[in-house]
């Protein structure tokens, strides 16, 4: 079957290529090079060569604190682009997997998020994932939207390999005052294998690692599964003075789809070291 992945470059995107390819698919990873989703003509021409039966669209504008501050940027990659790429797969009777955030939620209680639960969007990088979502769900029959959060992976900017690489001399002052699910890449992509493999319902999934913690409790375990002793001190997220608000707990419901987050931690470090 083939699938094409629209920012096959990125964190996600990496990942999702190599876990799809291993299971057995024709898997057609187009880098922003290869595919810029906000161009109809680009999208239109590339689609239409290699006629994939899924779209895996991990292409996006994801700096948070940057839409906040260009939110017509954000809007155009994030709405208008996923727009393309919806509008091709409708046409074309083509699967169509929309990868969402966490930061749709607000995130000002105490339980987890369901899928079904009420968006309200704390930020502007949060509104233009949910500009996307509706996009999807109104253009398309045949959609997933997975919702994920706190990425980390091989590939890419992100917490987790920024944290090993920083110097662990210094004193690290780091956030405890927002609490999420950290969630590994490879085990998104294993995730949306298995909800395409099994068929379920068309709808929205909440594709994360099970559990939660704040980004001092992951640093925590990340230096202590590596054996690093590190000068960490736990901070309020006003400290570190970011132009977008980030939620407090965005912690979702994962139905059962993905492990404890501490676990895959644990396998990405172990693997980690081995390379
Ligand atoms: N990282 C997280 O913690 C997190 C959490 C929740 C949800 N998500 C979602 O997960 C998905 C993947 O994010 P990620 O973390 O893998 O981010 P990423 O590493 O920034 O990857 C996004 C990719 O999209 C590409 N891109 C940007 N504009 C494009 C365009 N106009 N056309 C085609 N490609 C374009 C980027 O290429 P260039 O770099 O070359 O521009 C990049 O390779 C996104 O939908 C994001 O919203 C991420």
């Amino acid at each position: 079957m083939k699938v094409v992945v629209t920012g096959a470059e990125g964190l996600l995107g990496s990942d999702v290529c190599k876990v799809f390819a291993k299971d057995g698919f024709e898997v057609f990873g187009l880098s922003h090079a290869a595919l810029d989703v906000t161009s109809i003509e680009n999208v239109t021409r590339v689609l239409n060569d290699i006629k994939p039966e899924i779209v895996i669209h991990c292409a996006a504008y994801t700096s948070v604190d940057g839409a906040e501050e260009d939110f017509n940027t954000a809007c155009k990659v994030n709405k208008n682009g996923t727009e393309n790429v919806a509008s091709w797969c409708a046409k074309n009777d083509a699967l169509i997997v929309y990868i969402s955030t966490d930061y749709v939620f607000y995130g000002s209680r105490n339980v987890r998020y369901k899928p079904e639960d009420t968006v309200n969007p704390i930020n502007k990088y949060g509104e233009s994932k949910l500009l996307g979502e509706e996009v999807v769900k109104t253009l398309c029959k045949k959609y997933y939207i997975a919702r994920t959060s706190w990425l980390y992976g091989q590939k890419g900017n992100n917490f987790v390999t920024n944290l090993i690489g920083v110097s662990h001399s210094a004193e690290l002052r780091i956030v405890n005052d927002q609490k999420g699910s950290p969630t590994w890449t490879c085990d998104v992509a294993n995730a949306l294998v298995k909800i395409i493999k099994d068929n379920k319902e068309f709808g929205i999934y909440h594709v994360c690692n099970d559990g939660s913690t704040t980004w001092y409790g992951l640093a925590l375990k990340l230096y202590d599964l590596l054996g690093i002793t590190a000068n960490l001190k736990p901070c309020t997220s006003e400290v570190l003075h970011r132009v977008a608000k980030r939620p407090s707990m965005s912690v979702m419901d994962n139905g059962g789809l993905c492990r404890p987050w501490d676990e895959a931690l644990a396998e990405f470090v172990k693997l980690y070291k081995k390379n």
